[in-house]
């Protein structure tokens, strides 16, 4: 029976779990003998590869992280250690990967199907939603319930005293959670790299806005822009505010999956088996304005990231 391996790789996002399941009942239904790789990259490299059953699987799908633990392995990057990580899958007979992660660990197993050839289909899993080419990755919808959730509560102790709160959300480069999150929490300020913010006009609008009497004020600020500290002490001394700083940190990639990752997650693990059993080599599974797919990985690793023109549209609002 031909082999299939599934890891997952980069950092964790919700909606893994689900989709190693997902990929892990497909392959068996569609005859192939299912494996699991343990630590990401590094486990291939170091033979953390197991057989999987229907049972190995069947209590994750609620669970956030990843059961398979995952890394960023630097060694990867060696022609010594990936022929390693070649004979520890042939000699099981595993000739197909599935690997569950962001766009660098695609390309690593992309340089891994130039050497050896073995095929592989990508799902696109981060938090940080920036991988060009699919307008979704796993780990969003939770990470943009958590924030919700943490901005809602923030938002009692706001409004109570009338305070300012700057809260920093994660994202790497990508501002989509802040913005998602800033429109969909009412925030009066959102930050991101992708846009210019001015903080003259910031300030002339709220002083509108409050005809003085300031009132709570909530502004979301991704982590890529550097600019919490900033923003928290400017609102202080500029809009005579108290205000405080929340760093959301790591609570943004944790937590049970919503059901969008939980679907999201099954529809794609499905594709990337199919894709595979179609004797594609190294495609990506993708979802583009409203439509599943695959993208080539050279196609992925080429193309801009494109953010939605009406989120965008309405974050500009925000800052300025
Ligand atoms: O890529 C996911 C992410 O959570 C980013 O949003 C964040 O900048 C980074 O990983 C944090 O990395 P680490 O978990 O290594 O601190």
């Amino acid at each position: 029976m031909e082999g299939i391996a599934i890891m997952t790789s980069g950092g964790d996002a919700a909606g893994m779990n689900p989709a190693i399941k997902a990929a892990a009942d497909h392959a068996m239904h569609l005859g192939y003998e299912p494996f699991l790789v343990d630590d990401g990259l590094r486990g291939l490299i170091d033979d953390k590869i197991e057989k999987v059953s229907d049972h190995d699987v069947s209590d994750i799908i609620h669970r956030g992280g990843t059961i398979l633990r995952s890394s960023r392995s630097k060694r990867f990057f060696e022609y010594e250690h990936r022929l390693a990580a070649y004979e520890n899958l042939k000699k099981r007979g595993i000739e197909k990967l599935v690997v569950i992660g962001g766009d660098g660990s695609f390309r690593a197993l992309n340089q891994f199907y130039a050497d050896f050839q073995v095929p592989f289909a990508g799902i696109p899993a981060t938090i940080d939603n920036d991988i060009p080419g699919t307008d979704y990755c796993l780990g969003v919808d939770t990470a943009l319930n958590m924030i919700r959730q943490s901005v809602d509560s923030i938002r009692d102790t706001a409004n109570s005293f009338r305070r300012a709160f700057v809260v920093e959300t994660m994202g790497r480069h990508c501002g989509y959670l802040a913005m998602a999150s800033a429109v969909t929490s009412g925030a009066e300020i959102c930050m991101v790299p992708e846009l210019e913010y001015d903080l003259d006009s910031i300030g002339e609008r709220l002083r509108v806005k409050y005809q003085g009497h300031p009132n709570f004020l909530i502004a979301i600020v991704a982590e890529g822009c550097n600019m919490s500290d900033y923003l928290n002490r400017w609102i202080g001394d500029t809009l005579k505010m108290d205000s405080r700083l929340t760093i959301l940190g790591h609570i943004q990639r944790g937590g049970s999956p919503t059901v969008r990752d939980r679907l999201m997650a099954s529809k794609f693990a499905v594709g990337a088996v199919e894709s595979l059993h179609r004797g594609e080599t190294c495609n990506i599974m993708i979802y583009k304005s409203g439509h599943f797919g695959t993208l080539p990985i050279h196609k992925v690793a080429d193309s801009q990231l494109e953010m939605d023109p009406a989120l965008v549209a309405m974050c500009k609002k925000l800052c300025k």
